[in-house]
């Protein structure tokens, strides 16, 4: 892990910004997968200001879904893919054949997993994966306990997801499962930027880079990977011995 600390919660977005573009520019035809919450969000507006001064350009690249609440989708108040359609790929103009999120609404939810594993791997893998992390130390849906060689799966949310992702709804949403890409797949991804800023995030942060790798702590699995940037405030990094 790589581990940058910077001044606040503008800094970590424009460096990430920053990064991304220099990311897509050596590679047009990136395959990236980019969380939805809240803590990417000033990323997406400056990526947007970015591809509107036409400094880069983002219609090569792929997208493919993170993650999902069961039950909802694009059109839902509150769901990640709507996050994404607003905050970027729309004021993108993505095409919606370079778009490739799960249908969370589906019946057969085993087939959407299935579904987006086997365009994962007929792209060959991801490239660049941007993650924030829960209070809970979950990354995507991989929340405590999850087994980290899983693919794509669904998986019955932790309580403390059910309480801090009412924040994303205007009205009190029931929220039972996530569909969500696996440990495994964030692994294997050729190069993975993890954000968190703010106090709430401590706590977390510090089990993350410094805590043992176990799957009580899904994003202690970060330490397993060879490419994996982590952009923190002060405040996120406060806790850690650095
Ligand atoms: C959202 C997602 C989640 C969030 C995490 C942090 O698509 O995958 O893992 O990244 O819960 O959420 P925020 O950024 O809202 O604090």
């Amino acid at each position: 892990m790589i581990i940058n600390v910077y001044k606040d919660y503008n800094e970590i977005s424009q460096k990430t910004s920053e990064f991304i573009v220099e990311y897509v520019k050596q590679k047009p035809e990136a395959i990236i997968c980019f969380a939805g919450g809240t803590t990417p969000l000033r990323t997406y507006s400056l990526l947007v200001d970015y591809a509107n001064r036409g400094e880069i350009d983002f219609s090569s690249c792929s997208f493919i879904g993170l993650d999902e609440w069961v039950g909802l989708d694009r059109h839902d108040d509150g769901s990640c893919q709507e996050t994404m359609y607003n905050t970027l790929f729309s004021p993108l103009n993505i095409k919606e054949s370079n778009i490739f999120f799960f249908d969370a609404k589906s019946v057969n939810l085993e087939d959407e997993c299935r579904k987006i594993d086997e365009i994962i791997s007929s792209k060959g893998g991801i490239d660049l994966m941007l993650l924030g992390i829960g209070v809970n130390g979950h990354l995507g849906f991989n929340e405590p306990g999850v087994q980290f060689d899983l693919s794509t799966h669904v998986i019955e949310l932790d309580e403390t997801t059910k309480v801090v992702g009412q924040k994303y709804f205007k009205v009190e949403t029931e929220l039972t499962k996530g569909i969500t890409l696996g440990i495994k797949q964030v692994l294997n991804s050729d190069t993975v930027i993890l954000m968190a800023n703010g106090d709430k995030k401590a706590d977390a942060v510090k089990a993350m880079v410094e805590g043992e790798v176990t799957n009580q702590m899904p994003a202690s699995a970060l330490q397993k990977h060879d490419n994996c940037y982590v952009m923190l405030d002060k405040e996120a990094a406060a806790q850690l011995e650095l």
